[in-house]
């Protein structure tokens, strides 16, 4: 993993402002942040760890997670909450035995909530991946879970 991270810290000045940047492309680079990545960029950029964990957490971008294969996401902006976003987002917690940011032990699947995909129309709305599925009930969650095995 060293391997993958060094090449990126080397490319920013060791300076507390490289944080973001730094967290953004190492995400990239492994899918996620993992503890010793953390640990390297700590190191590196002189910060302490825990410093970084609690700049990184106030950004919902950054993931301290392995991801699933599968990216689960269920809107629970005000037009799919009114029409039943929440009971979707159970249904769905149900099916995949998972809450929101986290993942599937078998790395198959990761959920997370939205606030709003810009597809109010189509209320109450989940995404797998990029497909976007509208007008969801808790009975089509299994059968759209079930397209992605
Ligand atoms: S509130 Fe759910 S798509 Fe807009």
């Amino acid at each position: 993993m060293r391997e993958r991270i060094l090449p990126i810290l080397q490319k920013h000045a060791r300076q507390r402002e490289s944080l973001i940047p730094v967290l953004q492309e190492v995400q990239a680079e492994l899918g996620y942040l993992p503890p010793e990545a953390i640990t390297e960029i700590a190191q590196f950029l002189g910060i302490s760890r825990s410093d970084i964990y609690g700049v990184a957490s106030f950004y919902a971008q950054f993931r301290f997670e392995k991801q699933g294969k599968y990216a689960v996401r269920v809107c629970q902006g005000t037009a799919c909450h009114v029409r039943g976003g929440k009971r979707v987002l159970g249904e769905v917690v149900y099916q995949l035995g998972i809450e929101p940011k986290h993942t599937s032990p078998d790395f198959k699947y990761s959920l997370e909530t939205a606030a709003c995909f810009g597809a109010c129309a189509l209320a109450p709305v989940m995404v797998v991946d990029k497909t976007v599925y509208g007008r969801m009930t808790t009975t089509q969650v299994k059968k759209v879970l079930s397209q992605y095995p």
